[in-house]
């Protein structure tokens, strides 16, 4: 390799100007000081050359969570999901915290490991735009309607009904999106400036790491590594840290990764139809569930995809929502990107793009005959959100930008100063009113840590049924105010890391003793009578694995398997078992492709162009008999293609463009009306 010879030279030279008789003692320091340079800079390439293989192995997401248990194949030790994905479980006795154990991860070819995460639930700032300022995600209101009756009995069955209405989508009675609140929870990581002092990555009800500077949390992840130790407490994390920069004078600029965990109230409207089930079949097989039964595992994972089938897409409802949340710039930050001399344009708007929000798709501007182009972060990373951002602490990488680059002189060169923060989405936690609801009106004494809080478990109070014994009001870290009876069931599932107990007695505020759950954030809910168990926590994280070719591979073979009706016509020679039944001629069907032709258009730079729609037969009769209007993205054309909402016209029998790249009409003149070809 020919940077190790690089290496094999340069110290052969340390060597040499160590042994010879130097007469000028400056020369000497002179030529080591030109050689720590360039030792240094070697270093700093040998990291690049580590991060560039790392990026095309994989895709930025989840690699690994600590393994707790084996078996006879390998499977049974756990990836990234053991009985649930990456380590999730519940804190729902606290107030706002998500239980979510140890896991690796990748970011843009960063390889780190967390510490036992139990993050809270809290967003960046909206009204500061200093550095790691967060404010506390509001939790939703409860329906009047819920609070207008004064029977307990009855104040229940109408918080059922919204259940209801939220599980069946039904807003005829009761519109539920006012009190239904997604937030999107998301894994933020940098390079930071802050290398010597311990910087906290996130807040943590339950966990914090143990060490005061980063030299000693280095010293203790070395030590676990090389004796297989591990901290009791899971409070150790891996966080590399490496050469940013070398000065003109040699010294190398030194930068610390660090990541945390933070949440988004979601504005684009999602539906509990739009979490897919993503099958994991070594889950499966260690909690023996069918695939149906899959999805209400705690060991599940989902994709977000609006529409029912696979195909073929470039930004979808994740960027729509990704678009929502800021970097390390907080959300009044607005940043516009113009390197190369391109202006980056949104996909969603075609206007100048926001860089400082999480992005993986852009466009730049229309460049002469080129037309507009589309491009995604990265080389081939499928879930690399970026975001820029302005702050200091966050480590800038230079480039000269110059205007005759490949001339010696008159280059005429700036200096392009860049900082970026990386996400991946982790889950969509869905919020209820459950988690203000206080029909008792029991008292809620603030954070654990005031002395007020002390008296909830003074004098040996655990939560028992009896007024000596029941908990004296909540606090931020005992908080259950939902009446016992709202459910039917017990806690669902369950995990060592749990902390929720079941009922537990608690004084309302004339001392009587009332009977409560706890009312933080749970995977799933117990069981509600009339509608059962009922997930409030869609684990949406990526994994890194899946950007390998072997995956693509292995996925691609196990959908065949999987469904081998479906797909019988890939099969080399139709396996024997494979039942010809009256389904497969219908499923074949399905195979066939509609396509819809978007009138021709001739702007000005982009020259005579015109764009197809391909749709798959269910598509197509989604349009046409269950009229629903579909999001597509058109063939690329003369450099562009656009993303449109198709639906279909039953008086005129017209299939037409409601919106075209978030415009009621294309930008450069494309008619409203397609032209099916059959
Ligand atoms: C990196 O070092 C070079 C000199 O080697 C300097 O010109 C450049 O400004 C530095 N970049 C940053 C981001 O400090
Ligand atoms: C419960 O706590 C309050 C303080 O918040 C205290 O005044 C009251 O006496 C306590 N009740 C009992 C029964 O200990």
């Amino acid at each position: 390799m020919i940077t190790t010879l690089h290496l094999a030279g340069l110290l052969a030279l340390i060597a040499a100007i160590l042994i010879a008789p130097v007469a000028c003692q400056e020369d000497r320091l002179e030529r080591l000081e030109e050689v720590t340079r360039l030792l240094s800079r070697q270093l700093m390439l040998q990291q690049l050359y580590v991060d560039e293989k790392s990026r095309s192995d994989g895709d930025s997401g989840i690699k690994q969570i600590r393994v707790g248990r084996d078996g006879t194949k390998p499977f049974y030790t756990a990836a990234f999901a053991e009985r649930a994905m990456a380590s999730m479980h519940d804190h729902s006795d606290l107030l706002r915290t998500s239980g979510m154990g140890e896991f690796i991860a990748v970011l843009n070819g960063i390889e780190f490991r967390t510490r036992h995460n139990d993050y809270k639930l809290v967003m960046p700032s909206t009204t500061s735009g200093a550095y790691h300022v967060t404010e506390d995600i509001p939790f939703p209101e409860v329906p009047p309607e819920v609070e207008a009756f004064k029977n307990l009995d009855l104040k229940i069955i109408e918080m059922r009904q919204w259940f209801q209405a939220w599980q069946n989508r039904d807003r005829s009675q009761r519109d539920y999106r006012k009190y239904f609140k997604p937030i999107l929870c998301y894994l933020e990581g940098a390079w930071s400036t802050d290398v010597t002092a311990m910087d906290e990555p996130f807040d943590s009800d339950r966990h914090r790491i143990e060490a005061f500077s980063w030299k000693e949390l280095q010293e203790n992840i070395r030590f676990t590594s090389y004796t297989g130790d591990k901290n009791t407490f899971e409070n150790y994390a891996y966080l590399p840290n490496t050469i940013m920069n070398v000065t003109e004078d040699g010294s190398p600029v030194f930068a610390q990764w660090n990541y945390r965990i933070l949440c988004h109230p979601i504005k684009t409207h999602i539906k509990l139809t739009d979490f897919k089930p993503v099958d994991m079949l070594p889950t499966r097989i260690l909690t023996g569930s069918t695939y149906d039964a899959y999805a209400n595992k705690r060991g599940a994972r989902f994709s977000l995809n609006p529409d029912d089938g696979d195909r073929e897409v470039k930004w979808d409802l994740l960027d729509k929502i990704m678009r929502e949340i800021p970097g390390k710039d907080n959300y009044m930050a607005r940043i516009k990107d113009e390197v190369y001399g391109l202006r980056k344009m949104d996909v969603f708007t075609n206007k100048p793009l926001n860089t400082a929000f999480y992005h993986r798709w852009y466009k730049t501007e229309e460049t002469g005959a080129n037309g507009q182009e589309t491009s995604r972060r990265g080389f081939a990373d499928r879930n690399l959100f970026m975001a820029e951002t302005t702050q200091d602490h966050v480590a800038p990488v230079t480039y000269e930008q110059c205007l005759h680059p490949r001339k010696l002189q008159n280059r005429d060169c700036t200096t392009v100063v860049k900082r970026f923060s990386y996400a991946i989405p982790l889950e969509i936690i869905w919020l209820t009113p459950l988690n203000k609801w206080n029909p008792f009106n029991i008292k809620y004494k603030g954070d654990a840590k005031t002395s007020l809080a002390e008296s909830v478990k003074a004098d040996g109070r655990h939560g028992g049924r009896t007024s000596d014994k029941a908990y004296n009001g909540t606090h931020s870290k005992c908080y259950y105010i939902t009446p016992a009876e709202f459910f039917d069931g017990k806690e669902v599932g369950s995990d060592a890391a749990d902390t929720t107990r079941g009922s537990v007695g608690v004084l309302d505020r004339k001392g009587g003793v009332r009977l409560v759950k706890a009312s933080g954030v749970r995977i799933f809910l117990p069981e509600i009578q009339g509608l059962g168990v009922l997930r409030t926590r869609y684990p949406i994280m990526p994994v890194y694995a899946e950007g390998s070719p072997i995956w693509k591979e292995l996925e691609a073979l196990r959908e065949v398997v999987m469904n081998m009706n479906k797909y019988k016509k890939y099969f080399k020679s139709v396996p024997p078992f494979a039942p010809a039944d009256p389904a497969t001629l219908e499923q074949e069907e399905e195979d066939d492709k509609v396509v819809l032709r978007l009138s021709e258009s001739n702007p000005e730079p982009v020259g005579l162009h015109d764009h197809t729609l391909s749709l798959s037969v269910m598509e197509y009769k989604q349009l046409t008999m269950k009229s629903r209007s579909l999001d597509l993205v058109t063939s690329m054309e003369n450099g562009h293609s656009h993303a449109v909402t198709v639906d279909f016209d039953e008086t005129t029998g017209k299939f037409r463009i409601t919106q075209c790249d978030e415009r009621y009409r294309c930008f450069d003149g494309h008619s409203v009306f397609l032209e099916p070809e059959f």
